[in-house]
């Protein structure tokens, strides 16, 4: 592969969405409330994405280890997407805003799956603007899941023992037909990765921001990508090579 082009925005942001219950805590209320205003922000950022020129935003929005909550917060976190996803049809239609998801959403409950679907059909053919939600997911399991149905095509003839290469073994991950994370920011002041987009994250930029998710605004995104403008990366590559990319290519 060539050295990719570098322009100053993004193309595919990923946000790890974090901090709704301490931003519910600060507050005495209960977790829920803080789970609600995150899908305000949610809102809001679906949108300042698209505003500011990102072409893909991906939304850490439920883990495989998320299961281990308390029943009750499961529940309210599944009641809430439903509602979300009976919410935002119309607008996504209205808007030209294509629905994708990453994750086993096989199991999450038949609710959710018939709104998923239901909305990832609707929007199938909109090609401007492309919004991912994570659910269910961990890129443990993804990369298992991958693994499985790379070996099982293996043994079918269906690739090429001898290949090995990652642009074969990447169709098999759910982000297939997605381009990587170019910028993945974490909000809350945390700075761990927790399971998320580890291999298609390899090269991406990351930026962590204090601000807690419901708090997460348009101006907080605009901030991020002036960071992400002023790093340089380099894909391995020393910097001479990445300002003169004559013959070079990434693996
Ligand atoms: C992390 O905050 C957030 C989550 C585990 C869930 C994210 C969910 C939403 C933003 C709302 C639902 C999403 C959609 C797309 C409708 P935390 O609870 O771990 O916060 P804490 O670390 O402060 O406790």
């Amino acid at each position: 592969m060539p050295v990719p082009p570098q322009p100053d925005i993004p193309a595919h942001v990923a946000i790890i969405m974090d901090g709704n219950g301490r931003w519910a805590k600060q507050r005495g209320l209960p977790r829920v409330a803080g789970h609600r205003r995150g899908v305000e922000a949610v809102r809001t950022a679906t949108y300042a994405a698209r505003d500011l020129g990102v072409k893909i935003l991906t939304l850490y929005a439920f883990s495989v280890e998320n299961w281990q909550r308390p029943k009750t917060e499961v529940g309210a976190l599944m009641g809430l997407l439903e509602l979300y996803l009976k919410k935002e049809l119309a607008t996504f239609v209205r808007d030209g805003v294509r629905l994708r998801t990453i994750g086993r959403t096989n199991e999450l409950p038949a609710g959710v799956q018939k709104r998923l679907h239901a909305t990832i059909e609707e929007t199938k053919d909109f090609t401007g603007y492309t919004l991912v939600l994570a659910l269910n997911y961990g890129s443990r399991t993804e990369t298992v899941d991958a693994a499985q149905a790379y070996a099982a095509a293996l043994a079918a003839g269906k690739e090429k023992p001898n290949d090995r290469s990652w642009a074969t073994f990447s169709r098999y991950l759910s982000t297939t037909c997605l381009p990587d994370p170019d910028l993945v920011i974490r909000t809350s002041g945390e700075t761990r990765v927790s399971n998320f987009l580890l291999l298609q994250a390899a090269y991406a930029e990351f930026v962590f921001t204090p601000v807690l998710w419901p708090d997460f605004t348009k101006a907080d995104l605009a901030a991020a990508l002036t960071e992400y403008a002023r790093r340089e990366r380099r894909f391995g590559l020393t910097s001479e090579q990445v300002r003169h990319p004559v013959g070079v290519r990434t693996p």
